[in-house]
């Protein structure tokens, strides 16, 4: 277990992708911060599941879009741990908070879009290098085709949220290079148990029906353990080398040809 003893602070981990990547922390033996904003309920089961798999840790709330939650969040963390080793920069917002198309989102919502990914992100990197040593691990959740397309139109002040924060991980990724640690960023596909299923029954059998049709050649969509495991392999010693890149865990989804039926694709 090449990770016992150390230390994680997961945002948005009461739920969805977020509480996948702590489980597979915890099956690791990694301590882990289980963050969460308002269900402090879903908080609190995560960590018991966290305990389950013979891991320990904490429960965290805040609001990220706040940097104040995030200082104070940060605090509890060194106050509790005295140090941390994995960061995970994955909260975001419900999406009724800045699901609207260009000509329409307010700016309040594109406030929370921005607020929430590259400004949260900036804030909480700053917070954590200091309780870091060389060897670290940084993450920020991305959805890389939502920040590299046009057509989801209600996604533009996420899109464009997304496209700036993985913009931030190159940049903090050099920033840090030489302390040893790594910054990265996830890009899952559409994940089961996460907020698609918060979307209407309707929109959810579309999206499944289109990626095990063939858009993801492996044929099922992600799940939040999916997204765990590959956290927990870039928090391998081994994957030190590897620092500013975007990665794509998503079944081979985004190597498929937009302008080209899946069917014809895949032969
Ligand atoms: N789901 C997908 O298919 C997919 C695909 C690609 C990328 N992603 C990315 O993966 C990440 C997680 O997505 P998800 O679908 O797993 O999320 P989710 O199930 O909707 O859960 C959202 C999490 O963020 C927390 N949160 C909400 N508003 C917050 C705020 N203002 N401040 C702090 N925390 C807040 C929630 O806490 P409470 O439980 O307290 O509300 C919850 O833990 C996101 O960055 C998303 O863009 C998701």
């Amino acid at each position: 277990m090449a990770l016992v003893g150390k230390h994680a602070l997961i945002t948005g981990s009461s739920r969805g992708i977020g509480r996948g990547i702590a489980l597979a922390l915890a099956e690791e033996r990694v301590k882990v911060a289980v963050h969460y904003y308002e269900n402090e309920a879903a908080a609190k089961d995560t960590l018991a599941e966290v305990r389950k798999r013979g891991a320990d840790g904490i429960v965290v709330r805040g609001d990220v879009t706040r940097p104040e939650d995030i200082a104070a969040m940060f605090r509890k963390v060194k106050d509790e741990f005295g140090k941390l080793d994995i960061f995970v920069s994955n909260a975001r917002p419900e999406v009724a908070a800045f699901f609207q198309p260009p000509l329409d989102i307010t700016l309040k919502q594109w406030d929370t879009a921005f607020d929430s990914q590259p400004r949260a992100f900036l804030a909480g990197v700053r917070e954590a290098l200091p309780l870091m040593s060389a060897g670290s691990r940084i993450f920020a959740i991305t959805y890389a085709e939502g920040s590299r397309t046009g057509g989801l139109q209600p996604w533009v002040g996420m899109g464009s949220a997304k496209a700036a924060l993985e913009s931030l991980v190159r940049y903090f990724a050099v920033a840090v290079a030489k302390r040893g640690i790594t910054v990265n960023a996830i890009s899952p596909g559409w994940t089961e148990n996460s907020v698609l299923n918060t979307l209407p029954e309707q929109a959810q059998q579309l999206i499944r029906n289109w990626h095990t049709r063939g858009w993801t050649p492996m044929g099922r969509l992600g799940t939040p353990q999916d997204i765990g495991n590959v956290v927990t392999l870039f928090c391998s010693e081994r994957a030190g080398w590897i620092t500013g890149q975007v990665i794509y865990a998503d079944g081979g989804a985004s190597l498929m040809n937009a302008g080209v039926p899946p069917e014809i694709q895949l032969g």
